[in-house]
């Protein structure tokens, strides 16, 4: 955990842990620039296998040794606490883990695969069901887990199979038939998304790019896109939306320290400068608060905070 300079007391337990698997790793490694919000703590040891052995041995040796494993993304829907992550953080963008193929109607993805270039790859494909996802920020193995999406759709009704990788780093797929996907939620428990198949639809390219724009530019008249943050801060309720009982609540442009609730939409909680990650989890928890004695509704959060 961290000491007052921020860097974590423990850092070398978990390195230690790696030393023998010839996987390249860091320890006390900086975390925050790796997110939107460019704020936050350390990670006890940063790895970055190569390869789908390389991962399954630091998979399976933290599972054995009872060492916390958690996957970054791109850092887009993440929220890195000051104090640090203890353990092991993998980081997937080696380009073992980020491949695009497309074949047929079908494209398989890597984890580690931009997003949004995958929306573009399939639109100029003349592939239709990803460009729902315009303008959504993260990589792919992200975006499967919380099955992320928005008004036009989600991931989750274009994917076929996942090939995940079990605590104990053993690799398997999930199919469609036992797959779930709901709202901002999916049924894989797996620690590890290896790769996904989606199945779409042939389409007129040029009608899939204006979808596209349209999509993209709605999100940017409505959202704070440019800003520093982690998209919406919190689920919506069923039946409502958490940026309108936010913006009911009369906290847009609320601020602690660097961080404030959006003008443009207020389920975004945003940094500027000079933020911290405490500042901004702390901003969350006041929204939370407010909402929850002004209207009786519990919101859920959706931004991930490690730890
Ligand atoms: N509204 C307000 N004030 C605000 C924001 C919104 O009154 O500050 C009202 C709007 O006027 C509208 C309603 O709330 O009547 C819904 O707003 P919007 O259309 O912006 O949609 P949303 O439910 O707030 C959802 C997703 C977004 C996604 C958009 C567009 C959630 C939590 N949010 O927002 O997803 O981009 O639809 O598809 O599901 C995300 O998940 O990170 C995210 C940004």
């Amino acid at each position: 955990m961290a000491d007052e300079t921020g860097k974590t007391s423990a850092a070398g337990t978990a390195a230690a842990l790696l030393e023998d698997l010839h996987v390249s790793h860091e320890p006390d490694a900086p975390l925050g620039e790796r997110t939107w919000y460019r704020v936050g703590g350390r990670a006890e040891v940063l790895a970055r296998p190569s390869s789908v052995a390389q991962l399954s041995a630091v998979a399976s040796r933290c599972h054995q040794q009872g060492v916390p494993m958690r996957v970054l993304g791109r850092g887009a829907n993440l929220l890195v606490r000051e104090a640090g992550v203890p353990g092991v953080v993998v980081d997937l963008s080696d380009p073992a883990f980020a491949q695009l193929k497309i074949e047929d109607e079908t494209i398989t993805a890597g984890a580690g695969y931009d997003l949004f270039k995958l929306v573009l790859a399939a639109a100029r494909a003349g592939l239709g069901g990803l460009e729902v996802l315009a303008g959504i920020p993260g990589s792919v193995g992200g975006a499967v887990r919380m099955n992320a999406g928005g008004a036009y759709g989600d991931i989750g009704q274009s994917v076929r199979r996942v090939q995940v990788m079990s605590g104990s780093g053993q690799v398997y797929y999930r199919d469609r038939d036992d797959l779930d996907f709901g709202y901002r939620r999916t049924n894989i428990m797996a620690p590890v998304i290896l790769e996904v198949e989606f199945e779409l639809t042939r389409e007129d390219p040029d009608e899939l790019a204006r979808r596209v724009k349209e999509i993209f530019f709605y999100k940017k008249s409505s959202q704070p896109m440019g800003a520093r943050s982690a998209g919406c801060a919190f689920k919506n309720p069923p039946g409502t939306s958490a940026g309108r009982l936010i913006d009911e609540a009369g906290l847009k442009g609320y601020r602690i320290g660097g961080a404030r609730v959006s003008e443009v939409h207020a389920n975004f909680v945003v940094a500027e400068e000079g933020a911290k990650a405490e500042d901004i989890a702390r901003l969350i928890e006041h929204v939370k608060e407010v909402v929850r004695e002004q209207t009786g509704v519990e919101l859920e959060r959706e931004v991930v905070v490690w730890p």
